[in-house]
């Protein structure tokens, strides 16, 4: 019998409405849109409105996107994990909420946290679930609110980051299709470079905290910057090398969109042309655990069965790593 893989048939998307842009920005923090545009490439990000809306209003809507373009009864649905950052609440998880509102009423639930590489390690967890055999329908979605932990009063943070959510759905395959093959890795001592500190077991908030904002996201550029630059591109060599793969055999690199030199030095680094290159980053930002699916919405209708798509993502602990995996369908 052949092997069973886990192959992505579904993609969905949400973003909130609200657009804020560079000229926004200016008005809020000491920065510029040629500043903003040339070091990151972001030129605008979406941010979500409204009281008592948090990630799972991302999720929710992301996932219905899904069931809808897919057309499949959400009480098929086995399992929801939600990859995100910034869940409703510290306890009772974003993915059981989910789940009730988009009526997966036969699933199992739970949240994932690896910062901005949430989705690429859940699509690690998915995929095994699917491999496994003990699943057959696994809702895998990457949503952050990441404006409930910016700072809008420091410019070295607020001006990166944006809410969405994106959504993908593993099914089992007997084609050679699916995740092929992933190098994941994650690094601790990072976690200073990068982090919300307060509001943890370790950092209770006190007034003082709130005060200074230290329950906002805090992070050292420079350093995140360079450890990003070289691990992606690292983790990507990697990943061809494992599998044979040279550039030629690559259809698309999909790599979290946290700033465009940081892409654009992981596609260099294998020598990938920019057309193959995923790119959305100049209109939301960096979404945190949303980048990827969101790649995937915007390019669906471009993808071929059968195309080899190499993920990339860095991000907060450290965490990292690759997956490559081949496109199951065409749209
Ligand atoms: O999603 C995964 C986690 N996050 C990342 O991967 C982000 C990684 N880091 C970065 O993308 C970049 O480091 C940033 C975009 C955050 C910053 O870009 P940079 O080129 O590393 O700038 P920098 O921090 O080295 O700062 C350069 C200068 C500084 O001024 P001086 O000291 O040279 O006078 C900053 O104060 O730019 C200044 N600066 C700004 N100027 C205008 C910092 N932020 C801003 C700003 N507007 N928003």
């Amino acid at each position: 019998m052949s092997k069973t893989s886990a192959a992505i048939t579904a993609v969905g998307a949400y973003v909130p409405e609200y657009v804020l842009t560079n000229q926004i920005l200016e008005t809020m923090v000491d920065t510029n849109d040629e500043w903003i545009t040339t070091r990151t490439g972001i030129k605008e990000r979406r941010i979500l409105k409204g009281e008592g809306k948090g990630t799972s209003f991302l999720a929710i809507n992301a996932a219905k996107d899904l069931i809808k373009k897919r057309g499949i009864d959400p009480k098929d649905i086995e399992l929801v994990i939600v990859a995100t950052a910034t869940p409703d609440m510290k306890a009772a998880s974003t993915a059981a909420f989910t789940a009730s509102e988009i009526g997966a009423t036969n699933a199992f639930t739970f949240d994932m946290d690896a910062a901005c590489s949430s989705f690429l390690f859940g699509m690690s967890v998915a995929a095994s679930y699917i491999e496994s055999g003990r699943y057959k329908n696994v809702l895998l979605i990457g949503a952050d609110k990441m404006s409930s932990i910016i700072n809008y009063k420091d410019r070295a943070t607020c001006i990166i980051f944006g809410d969405g959510a994106g959504a993908v759905l593993f099914e089992p395959t007997q084609e050679n299709l699916g995740l092929q093959d992933e190098y994941l890795r994650s690094d601790g001592t990072g976690r200073e470079f990068l982090q919300a500190t307060y509001g943890g077991s370790s950092y209770p908030i006190t007034p003082e905290v709130l005060e200074n904002g230290g329950h906002c996201a805090f992070q050292e550029g420079r350093t995140v910057f360079k450890n990003a630059v070289f691990n992606m591109a690292d983790a990507t060599v990697k990943i061809l090398e494992r599998n044979n793969l040279s550039k030629d055999d690559v259809n698309w690199l999909v790599a979290h969109q946290a700033n465009k030199r940081i892409i654009d030095a992981t596609a260099n680094r294998i020598e990938l042309e920019q057309e193959k290159v995923m790119m959305n980053i100049h209109k939301y930002g960096n979404t945190t655990s949303a980048t990827l699916p969101l790649l995937l919405n915007d390019y669906e209708s471009q993808l071929k069965k059968g195309d080899n798509l190499i993920f990339a993502a860095f991000g907060g602990g450290f965490n990292w790593g690759s997956i490559y995996l081949k496109w199951a369908y065409n749209s």
